[in-house]
């Protein structure tokens, strides 16, 4: 799938839930909001249909994300059935790891499990080693279990095990270079990332908001002068660099100030109550489940699909015009 701009599509990114055991403050509205009705998500069955119909369109590569999709009851059920999607070359899953010890049976981790049904990488959010720090990003007292599931992702064997840390000036800007030595100790890739205004616009201010440029100072000043890494990819828009005396790569996802950021953009993303949206940070979304509630063909949906990938924006329009309308939640991180 190509659209009008010349980005090709082979990047699905799939929401399962919209809940979640934390209530990250750029993630979470402050407001209470309800969580969504059962019988607005997406049955696994249908998400399953729709990554496959997917598939069939030239996507290669899924991550599974939520909320936190593995609050989602028996998700393990839905990922066993991943690997029956044969054009599938690498599934991933983003999630805030305080779940993956938990037993999915007696003697197998949910990291484990999750392991055995193909999945390649782990991304895992982690802004903050600091655990009163953490309590406040989060809205949940938890480093000590996504610690536990960072320990666990590691002990699973994923090829990739990936930490997310959301950049915020008045809350961890003081604890970036722990998280690199905390990463390099694992041999883990780091990546942090500019806030951007998904669910709130609240959370962008001035004190909130620190670019990458001045996150990679403050890394070097530690560090040294970081070395560019331009042929690495992770099929993301990160830019990568080597620490010098380092075999560690740590990444920049510039969201908000590097103007090229949407330029090799891959991505489609399905909501958990079936939508497709295809920028994160754009208005536009179609509703799928309606068709697929309505007895599409195969053929039908594929082509749904197809018109939506012909309306993605050239870029972004979280410098300009976008309000935040919808939890991140439930659009998927
Ligand atoms: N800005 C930047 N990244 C965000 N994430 C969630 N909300 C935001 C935001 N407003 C990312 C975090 C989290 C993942 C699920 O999505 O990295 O790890
Ligand atoms: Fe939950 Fe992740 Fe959102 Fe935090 S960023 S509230 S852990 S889904």
């Amino acid at each position: 799938m190509e659209d009008r701009f010349g980005h090709r599509i082979s990047y699905l990114r799939v929401s399962i839930t919209d809940r979640c055991n934390e209530r990250c403050t750029y993630c979470m509205p402050q407001e209470l909001q309800e969580w969504l009705p059962r019988h607005d998500i997406l049955t696994f069955e249908e998400t399953l249909r729709l990554i496959r119909i997917a598939t069939d369109l030239g996507v290669t590569k899924i991550r599974l994300t939520g909320g936190e999709p593995l609050t989602r009851r028996d998700v393990i059920q839905l990922f066993r059935q991943l690997p029956s999607l044969t054009r599938l070359r690498d599934i991933g899953l983003s999630t805030n790891a305080t779940l993956l010890t938990r037993e999915v049976e007696p003697g197998l981790t949910m990291a484990q499990a999750v392991r055995r049904c193909g999945f390649r990488s782990v991304n895992i959010s982690l802004d903050t080693l600091d655990r009163a720090e953490y309590a406040k990003i989060t809205g949940r007292d938890l480093l000590p279990a996504a610690l536990a599931g960072i320990d666990a992702a590691i002990a699973a064997g994923f090829p990739q095990v990936k930490i997310n840390c959301v950049l915020m000036r008045g809350r961890n800007a003081s604890g970036l270079t722990k998280l690199v030595d905390f990463a390099a100790e694992r041999n883990l890739l780091l990546r942090f990332i500019e806030l951007m205004p998904v669910s709130t616009t609240d959370v962008l201010t001035e004190e909130n908001f620190l670019p990458v440029a001045e996150a990679r100072r403050t890394i070097e000043a530690k560090f040294g002068s970081l070395i560019p890494q331009p042929e690495f990819k992770t099929n993301g828009p990160a830019i990568y660099y080597q620490l010098p005396g380092r075999s560690q790569r740590i990444g920049f996802i510039g969201a908000m100030t590097n103007l090229h950021f949407c330029e090799s953009c891959n991505k489609l993303r399905l909501t958990c109550d079936g939508k497709l949206r295809p920028c994160l940070g754009s208005y536009l979304e179609f509703d799928i489940m309606k068709p697929l509630r309505a007895n599409a063909s195969d053929d039908e949906l594929r082509q749904f699909f197809l018109d939506v990938v012909e309306r993605k924006p050239e870029q972004h329009d979280f410098r300009t015009t976008y309000k935040p309308d919808r939890k991140m939640v439930a659009i998927g991180g």
